[in-house]
C-alpha cells in the first residue's frame, strides 16, 4: 500500500518528536518516499540530520529558504498523503482556523491529499474544550485523528495525551490510503505518439508528449487504484504505476487487449498513428537508392476495438484531438468507438494539447453531460477527468487524494 507513495511527514515541537523519527523508519521501511517537514518548535526536540538521513530527502522548514519559489504548494500537490506527527495543540489550532503561519500550515492549506493528524500533548491541553473544539472541526472536514494513548507523559505524569505508538501511526496511514471508491480498481491507461518503422533508423511519429496520460496515471494512483500505463515515452514513471513499454500500434493494441478485459477503467491517451508503412525496410534505406515510397496501410483502431468488447461495468475513456468542430468530430467518435466518455482538446489552440504542460477540455459523456475545463495543468485535468469516471461510475463525488 505504501509502495512509491509520496508522503509529507510533519512534526511539531512536542516531546514526542523523537517518535517522528521511528514514524519516519516505518514508512521508508515500506517502501513510502518520505518528505519531512519541521516546524521551527520541532527543531528543539529533533535533529534535522536523523530525520533527512532516515527520509534520504531534505528536511523542510521554511518557504523561504528552498530554490523552488513556492515549497508550499509543491509539498501539498505532490503528496499522496500528509501525516502530522506529533501535532501540538497550536498546530490543531492553526489548520483548524486555517491559519498559514509557516511551511507545514501552508502544506496542509494547499494540499487535496488525505490528512492524518496526530496529537500528542499533556492532558489537560488535550481535554481543554478549544482543542477539543478543533478536533471536532477537522474531523468535520475529513481530517483523520489519530487518538493519542493513555500513558507516562513528560515529566512523569500518566494520563491520555501521549503520542500513539509509531506502528499505529503507520497502519492508520495505510488504512486511509486504501480507502475511497478507487482502493481496489484496476485502471489502464495508454500515453504518448506511436512510432512505426519506415526502416532500422526512420519512424513515422507524432507531436505527443505522453504528459497527459502520465498525470492520468499519477491521479489515478493517488487515488489508491492500481494502476498501468501502457507508454511510448520515456517520462518519470508516476510513483504506484506499474509501465509497460511499447513502440508501435500493434503493440500497444497487443498489450491493451490483454489488460483491457478486466480493467475497471481505461482511458486511451495515447496518440495512435493512423498509417504505418506497409512492411519497414530491414536495414537503412540509402540515400543513393533513391526516394523510397512507402506504401502505407491503416493501423487497427484499438479504442473501437475495446469499445465493441467492453465488459459489463468498465468505463472507457477515449480521447479526440481536434483542430476544428472540435464537439461535433468528439461526438462522433464518441458513438462509434462506443465510448462512456471522450475527453476533446483542440489542439489548435493556444497552449492546448501536444508537449504543452496546460490543457484545455470538454468533458463529453455519452448520456449528453458535457463539462468544459478551462486552459489549466494536466494534472488537474486529469482530476476532472477521473472526477467525471466516478461519476459515470455511480459513486459519489470524491475529492482527489
Ligand atoms: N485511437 C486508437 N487507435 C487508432 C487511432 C486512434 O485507439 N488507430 C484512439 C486514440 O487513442 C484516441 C481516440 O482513438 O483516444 C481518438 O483518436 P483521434 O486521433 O482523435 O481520432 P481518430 O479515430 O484517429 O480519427 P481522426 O484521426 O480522423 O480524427
Amino acid at each position: 500500500m505504501l509502495a512509491g507513495k509520496r508522503i509529507v511527514l510533519g512534526v511539531t515541537g512536542g516531546i514526542a518528536a523523537y517518535k517522528a523519527v521511528e514514524v519516519c523508519r516505518r514508512l521508508v521501511d515500506a517502501g513510502a518516499h518520505v518528505v519531512p517537514v519541521m516546524t521551527a518548535g520541532a527543531e528543539h526536540f529533533v535533529g534535522r540530520t536523523t530525520l533527512s538521513a532516515l527520509a534520504s530527502e531534505p528536511v523542510q522548514t521554511s518557504l523561504w529558504n528552498e530554490a523552488s519559489p513556492i515549497p508550499h504548494t509543491r509539498l501539498g500537490q505532490t503528496a499522496d498523503l500528509i501525516v502530522v506527527a506529533p501535532a501540538t495543540a497550536r498546530l490543531l489550532a492553526a489548520y483548524a482556523a486555517g491559519l498559514s503561519t509557516d511551511l507545514l500550515t501552508n502544506t496542509l492549506l494547499a494540499t487535496r491529499a488525505p490528512v492524518v493528524v496526530c496529537p500528542a500533548m499533556h492532558t489537560e491541553m488535550w481535554e481543554h474544550p478549544a482543542v477539543q473544539a478543533n478536533i471536532a472541526t477537522l474531523r468535520s472536514r475529513g481530517v483523520h485523528v489519530v487518538e493519542p494513548e493513555s500513558g507516562r507523559l513528560a515529566g512523569g505524569d500518566i494520563g491520555h495525551g501521549r503520542l500513539a505508538a509509531p506502528e499505529v501511526i503507520v497502519a492508520a496511514v495505510e488504512q486511509v490510503l486504501s480507502q475511497g471508491p478507487w482502493a481496489g480498481l484496476h485502471v489502464v491507461v495508454s500515453a504518448g505518439g506511436t512510432r512505426e518503422p519506415i526502416d532500422a533508423v526512420r519512424v513515422i511519429a507524432n507531436r505527443s508528449s505522453g504528459k497527459q496520460g502520465y498525470a492520468i496515471a499519477a491521479e489515478a494512483a493517488a487515488r489508491g487504484a492500481r494502476v498501468t500505463l501502457v507508454s511510448t515515452v520515456d517520462l518519470p514513471v508516476p510513483p504506484g504505476t506499474e509501465v509497460q513499454a511499447v513502440e508501435t500500434a500493434a503493440q500497444m493494441e497487443a498489450v491493451l487487449t490483454e489488460l483491457a478485459p478486466t480493467a475497471d477503467v481505461v482511458v486511451m491517451a495515447a496518440a495512435v498513428a493512423d498509417f504505418r508503412p506497409v512492411a519497414a525496410a530491414e536495414g537503412k534505406i540509402k540515400k543513393h537508392d533513391g526516394v523510397p515510397q512507402i506504401v502505407l496501410e491503416p493501423t487497427p483502431d484499438i479504442l473501437a476495438g475495446l469499445g465493441a468488447t467492453k465488459p459489463q461495468g468498465q468505463v472507457l475513456v477515449g480521447f479526440a484531438a481536434e483542430t476544428s468542430d472540435l464537439l461535433a468530430n468528439a461526438q462522433s467518435k464518441l458513438e462509434r468507438k462506443r465510448l462512456d466518455l471522450i475527453v476533446a482538446n483542440d489542439v489548435a489552440a493556444p497552449g492546448v494539447g501536444f508537449q504543452h504542460d496546460t490543457n484545455a477540455v470538454t468533458l463529453l459523456r455519452a448520456d449528453g453531460v458535457a463539462h468544459h475545463v478551462p486552459l489549466t495543468d494536466k494534472r488537474s485535468i486529469a482530476r476532472a477527468v477521473l472526477d467525471t469516471v466516478s461519476e459515470i461510475r455511480g459513486e459519489a463525488h470524491t475529492p482527489a487524494t
